[in-house]
């Protein structure tokens, strides 16, 4: 009885994996990119190592738009990518709730659809890749307690005090930073003594760091969401004399950018923010080819301190 059930479950996978195999338009599938913006290092490393890892696979060929740091625009671009009935998606949105109706929308119109390093919300998607931001938050936490405590001037005091410069949190990685930065200073002798909304920009992490700097005559840490801002705030902590009084921390740890600024001295810490790029294209990959992925694969981050960014930094504890 259950033997031709079986089979024509197996035949129907089978067609399935057959449809998913065959490119929509001509001898290529076609995969479209949205990405949020290409403002910062960090999104330009994403899409170099997208295109990087495409370019290995001449059956794919990867179309890029860049929506400029502007949420309308981005689901605008999404939306042409569905009318264009790309093979697949991959999309790094900007905000979390409204890029969430364009992603389902293709989801549901039958494209497969990665989502990359920032969440939206529900499940309508095939596959979300990142990194653990709230781990990542969380070991800065750590990691901040343990040098501040350590600090002579911190220990006569009694108390530390920390600014912190957030990313756009209205993205998830803002929202879990803070979290698991918050959860490693609970019941620690540090306070927040001044916190802002960097919108993950340098610019505004730079004009933040001002008044921060103008308000508190005394500040030991700034712990800034991405390298960017914690450039931006050692910037204006320099302009202002104060930079070799303060500890910069900050979070993405490309070699171009956070890796260097800790070789150079100006951050004492940087959190690395993997882009993802070639494990979307693999991802993507493998769901053209009709199998199926795990809805969820969280990748693995490590961190650069003075003493072992000569050696390549270490993996999170
Ligand atoms: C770049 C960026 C990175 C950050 C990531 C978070 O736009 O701000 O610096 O780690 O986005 O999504």
């Amino acid at each position: 009885m259950k033997r031709p059930l079986l089979s024509l479950l197996a035949l129907a996978a089978l067609s399935a994996s057959a449809a998913a195999a065959a490119p929509k338009h001509g001898a290529k599938w076609i995969v479209g990119m949205s990405q949020c913006n290409l403002g910062e290092p960090w999104r330009v490393q994403m899409n170099a190592d997208l295109r990087k890892a495409a370019e290995a696979h001449p059956e794919i060929e990867m179309v890029f738009k860049d929506a400029q740091n502007d949420t309308l625009r981005q689901r605008a671009q999404i939306e042409e990518f569905i009318n264009a009935d790309v093979d697949l998606l991959i999309v790094s949105p900007k905000e979390a709730a409204p890029l969430t109706p364009p992603v389902a929308a293709a989801y549901h119109h039958g494209i497969p659809v990665v989502v990359l390093d920032r969440r939206v919300v529900g499940d309508d998607f095939t596959q979300f890749i990142g990194a653990d931001n709230r781990r990542i938050g969380k070991a800065a936490g750590e990691w901040a307690v343990k040098r501040l405590l350590a600090l002579p001037a911190v220990k006569a005091r009694g108390r530390a005090r920390i600014v912190e410069l957030t990313g756009l949190m209205t993205s998830t990685p803002g929202q879990d930073r803070l979290a698991g930065f918050h959860a490693a200073l609970q019941g620690e002798p540090v306070d927040i003594v001044f916190s802002a909304d960097t919108q993950w920009l340098e610019p505004q992490a730079r004009s933040e760091m001002e008044s921060a700097l103008a308000v508190n005559p005394q500040i030991d840490l700034v712990y800034a969401h991405n390298d960017p801002a914690a450039h931006g705030a050692y910037l204006a902590a320099k302009a202002a004399g104060r930079e070799t009084d303060i500890i910069f921390i900050g979070i993405d740890g490309l070699p171009q950018e956070g890796q260097v600024y800790v070789r150079q001295g100006l951050l004492e810490a940087s959190f690395e923010y993997p882009t993802g790029g070639r494990e979307a294209v693999d991802s993507a990959l493998r769901i053209l080819h009709g199998e199926a992925v795990p809805k969820q694969v969280t990748l693995n981050s490590r961190f650069f301190t003075r003493d072992n960014v000569g050696r390549g930094g270490e993996w999170l504890p």
